[in-house]
């Protein structure tokens, strides 16, 4: 019987795919206890500067700051990795000559734009490699709506997930 054995298939389906979930599940855990929030401290205070100046030579002629800042930035990358952000600057921007600056000057322009959104300074710089990159996770801006109070009321709220170091 024809639709019988489509019942089958679609429980094996579904079995199989509680399976895929909850191993990534278990994988989501695991690459999470090396993760840092950028609100923990993650760029130096120096770089950041460093990084204004990059950005005054090489970005403000086309970007006002208040792109990178307030929801825009939110929208765009909360929830995102800071290798996330560099790796679309460094593939795109300048947008005249895009992938013209030194690999560190990208990542000084992403510490930057962090601290334009006032995540705090803290005692060493960004990670120079990808790996460490991915693993510093972009947070709610400090004193913003988190994102998870925006939904509705009655709506489904999920868990505030807070890493630590
Ligand atoms: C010559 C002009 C120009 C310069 C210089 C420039 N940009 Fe851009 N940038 C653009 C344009 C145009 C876009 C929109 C591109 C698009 O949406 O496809 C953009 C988009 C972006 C975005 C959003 C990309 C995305 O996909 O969300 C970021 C972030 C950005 N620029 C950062 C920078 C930084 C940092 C610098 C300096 C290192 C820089 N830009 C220099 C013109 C420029």
């Amino acid at each position: 019987m024809a639709s019988h054995r489509v019942f089958h298939g679609v429980v094996r389906t579904l079995a199989l795919g509680l399976v895929i979930a909850g191993t990534a599940g278990a994988q989501d855990t695991a690459a999470a206890a090396a993760e840092r929030p950028v609100s923990s401290g993650v760029f130096s205070q120096q770089q950041a500067t460093r990084g204004e100046g990059t950005y005054q030579t090489s970005c403000q002629s086309c970007h006002a700051k208040t792109e990178y800042t307030g929801d825009k930035f939110k929208v765009a990358w909360v929830s995102k990795s800071a290798f996330d952000i560099f790796d679309v600057i460094r593939s795109q921007m300048p947008e005249d000559n895009p992938g013209s600056l030194e690999r560190q000057q990208y990542i000084d322009v992403v510490a930057y734009i962090f601290s334009l959104n006032a995540y705090p300074a803290g005692g060493a710089e960004l990670p120079a490699d990808d790996e460490g990159l991915k693993k510093v996770k972009i947070d709610s801006p400090p004193g913003s709506l988190d994102v998870a109070s925006r939904a509705p009321a009655n709506g489904f709220l999920h868990p505030r997930v807070t890493f630590r170091k």
